[in-house]
């Protein structure tokens, strides 16, 4: 199910003293499967951009399809659309609201439509998913839990509607480096082992470069790049002028490849340096 953007615009606050130009002429396709990072200084339009998705913000001008289904056509199918679309906020944690974790995760699956014996099966697989033991969470109040554990259980209860597209604004910010390394984990089976779209905001170069396989960078509501992690960080001195970083790992091997290191393309962990390495040196270990 591919999503499909074609001159898309956005204006808050319209025709008024407040008026702000969030989204500008943007246009691009998102194919089934995809990990896609959008990228960009605050106030570009990232989250503007990713609340179409899922319809939360009407397309005012433009077009947006998903699925086959026209977001613009003020009659289409929400319901379908947001059972299609997960969208994870960020810190989704705040939007937890039940008595018990098992009540919040199945909140998204009973407006749904689903049956109850359907709901008990997804909202168990779910919670299992983001690695909570289901036994010792599902009668616990969401507020008990930790911070981590909490964000766990509202990304559980955007899974348990078994989203083709994964949405997730900045899902990692505020957490700690264990925290980090366990939604991302989660989020990489999700896109590789079961073919969910994802398409992740966020301000840190270091994650998105080594997870995601396209990056977009949105600047002042347009998109300025969308292409490799690998070509988009070559391109050094544009990135630190779009007040962005340069990931460790792309400054590393921009550097190697300065030097004549015939690095080839698609290395970006340290694992996969250090193989493309050694097989340059013809096998021996660095
Ligand atoms: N509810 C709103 N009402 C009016 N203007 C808004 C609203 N939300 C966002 N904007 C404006 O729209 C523009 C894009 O904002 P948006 O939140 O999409 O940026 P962002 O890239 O997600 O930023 P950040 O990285 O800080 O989350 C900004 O100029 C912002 O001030
Ligand atoms: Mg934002």
């Amino acid at each position: 199910m591919s999503i499909v953007v074609k001159d898309l615009n956005y204006v808050y606050n319209p025709k008024s003293p407040f008026e702000t130009r969030a989204l500008h002429n943007v246009n691009l396709t998102i194919e089934d499967g995809e990990f896609v990072a959008i990228v960009g200084h605050t106030g570009s339009g990232k989250s503007t951009f990713v609340q179409h998705l899922n319809a939360l913000i009407r397309v005012q001008s433009g077009s947006l399809v998903v699925n086959g289904i026209n977001l613009h056509d003020k009659k289409c199918d929400l319901k379908k659309v947001r059972s299609l679309v997960g969208m994870v906020f960020q810190y989704p944690e705040n939007q937890l609201f039940a008595d018990t974790v098992a009540q919040d995760v199945e909140f998204g699956p009973k407006n749904m439509g689903m049956s109850q014996e359907e709901i008990d099966v997804c909202v168990k697989n779910a919670v299992e998913l983001v690695g909570l033991d289901w036994e010792t969470v599902k009668n616990k109040s969401p507020f008990e839990l930790s911070g981590g554990e909490k964000r766990r259980v509202a990304l559980a209860g955007v899974l348990a509607m078994q989203p083709k597209v994964l949405v997730l604004d900045e899902p990692t910010a505020g957490l700690d480096p264990v925290g980090k390394h366990e939604i991302l984990t989660l989020v990489k089976k999700l896109n590789e082992e079961q073919g969910v779209t994802v398409i992740m905001v966020s301000h840190d170069m270091n994650e998105v470069y080594e997870n995601a396989r396209r990056i977009i960078v949105m600047k002042d509501g347009a998109v300025v790049y969308d292409t490799t992690p690998e070509d988009l960080f070559a391109l050094e001195d544009e990135i630190v002028k779009m007040n962005l970083e340069v990931p460790y790992m792309a400054q590393f091997c921009n550097y190697l490849r300065k030097h004549h290191v015939k690095l080839p393309k698609g290395v970006r962990t340290v694992d996969e340096v250090l193989k493309a390495v050694n097989a340059l040196k013809g096998g021996s270990n660095v």
